[in-house]
């Protein structure tokens, strides 16, 4: 009885540290679509700062972007800001397109 429950007990322990919560697989799969369009319509300028685009993961860079809070970024890429044309020029891209770019964008972001 003893042996059996602690082996009850383990395989609890496994499940859990296995099991993501469906809000955490939710998160990761917006996150890796947000890569994905990343990849496909935003790299060729902020992989490596063209214009003087913040280069993904730079924290010195995005810092005070940062700050203006994810709504203010997201408006920003759709209607364009400075250099940048609106949608980074991939106007075929839905709002809600752009939003998951700019999480992805965040989340690459050291916390502070
Ligand atoms: C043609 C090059 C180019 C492409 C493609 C591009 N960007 Fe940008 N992006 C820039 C430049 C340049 C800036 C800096 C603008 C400035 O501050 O003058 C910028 C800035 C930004 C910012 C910061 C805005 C702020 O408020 O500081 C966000 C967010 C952003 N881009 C999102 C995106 C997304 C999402 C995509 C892909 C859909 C994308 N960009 C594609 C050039 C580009």
């Amino acid at each position: 009885m003893h042996s059996l429950s602690r082996l009850t007990l383990a395989a609890a322990l496994l499940t859990l540290a296995g099991c993501e919560s469906a809000e955490e697989v939710a998160q990761r799969e917006r996150l890796a679509e947000g890569q994905t369009l990343y990849e496909q319509n935003c790299r060729v300028c902020h992989a490596a700062g063209i214009n003087g685009a913040p280069i993904v993961g730079n924290a010195k860079m995005w810092g005070p972007r940062a700050q203006q809070g994810v709504d203010v970024l997201v408006q920003h890429a759709i209607e364009g800001y400075g250099l940048m044309p609106a949608k980074g020029g991939k106007t075929h891209l839905s709002d809600a397109q752009i939003r998951l770019v700019v999480e992805f964008y965040l989340a690459q972001l050291p916390n502070e």
